[in-house]
């Protein structure tokens, strides 16, 4: 079977993260997301972490040079049988670096998947948030806890990301349309968008990125 190298694309809280744990499910990828990965450097208080942290709190990117040598490395060491980036690219510099990287390895994307929703969905979406520490992530009209505060899922507690307050969810969406939004075109005339809408529910969103990705896979093979 052809190998599957994708992109997550969409402005924050259209779901890229709600998608990537379902098609992680379907497909064997590594799952590379850059947000989960800073995070984490964040809570371990490691040199990145001090450095990324300033920037996440305020809705800003993190600069290139710290994020684009991360990801790359992860491609390289994990992502030999496929891989599903979250988060990365964001610009156009970090769109290039990963090109390039691809190349000299010999391979190539096989789509970036577009996930569409506008900014007053996501502040609704992002404002009721909650992730636990196992990452799982509720929200707290569409998908409310059975115990208040408790992950349905494995019973810790849930909390609102530091970025999830609204005047960051604000910055962090004008940080989408300045820097990130032009890789919309970048993608589409590579001729490798898929558009997806982000306002359906999750499992109709989930079947339409299925479907797509079916079609590639029967269009690889003739
Ligand atoms: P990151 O963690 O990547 O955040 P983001 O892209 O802003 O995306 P989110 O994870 O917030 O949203 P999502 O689209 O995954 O939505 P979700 O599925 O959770 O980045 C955080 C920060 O790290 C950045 O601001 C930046 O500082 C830094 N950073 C990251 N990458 C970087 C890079 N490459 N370069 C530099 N800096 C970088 O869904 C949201 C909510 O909606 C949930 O409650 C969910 O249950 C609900 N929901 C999802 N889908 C649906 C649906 N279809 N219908 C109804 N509700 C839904």
């Amino acid at each position: 079977m052809s190998e599957l190298n994708l992109i997550l694309l969409g402005p924050p809280g259209a779901g890229k993260g709600t998608q990537a744990a379902r098609l992680r499910k379907d497909f064997d990828l590594a799952y590379i997301a850059t947000g989960d990965l800073l995070r984490s450097h964040v809570a371990d208080e490691t040199e990145l972490g001090r450095e990324a942290a300033a920037y996440m709190d305020a809705g800003k990117l993190v600069p290139d040079p710290l994020v684009i040598a991360m990801i790359l490395d992860k491609v390289e060491e994990e992502g030999d049988d496929g891989f599903l980036l979250d988060g990365f690219p964001r610009n156009d510099a970090q769109a290039d670096a990963l090109g390039e990287e691809l190349d000299q390895l010999g391979r190539r994307l096989t789509a970036a998947l577009l996930v569409e929703a506008p900014d007053d969905i996501v502040i609704e979406r992002l404002s009721g948030r909650r992730t636990c520490a196992n990452g799982h992530v509720q929200h707290v009209t569409f998908d409310p806890p059975k115990v208040d505060g408790m992950c349905d899922l494995c019973g810790r507690p849930l909390k609102q990301r530091k970025d999830d307050q609204p005047d960051v969810v604000q910055k962090r969406l004008e940080t989408y349309h300045e820097q990130t939004e032009s890789l919309i075109d970048y993608y589409d005339e590579k001729g490798l968008l898929r558009r997806f809408d982000g306002t359906r529910s999750p499992t109709e969103v989930h079947d339409h990125i299925r479907a797509t990705l079916a079609t590639l896979r029967l269009e690889e093979r003739l």
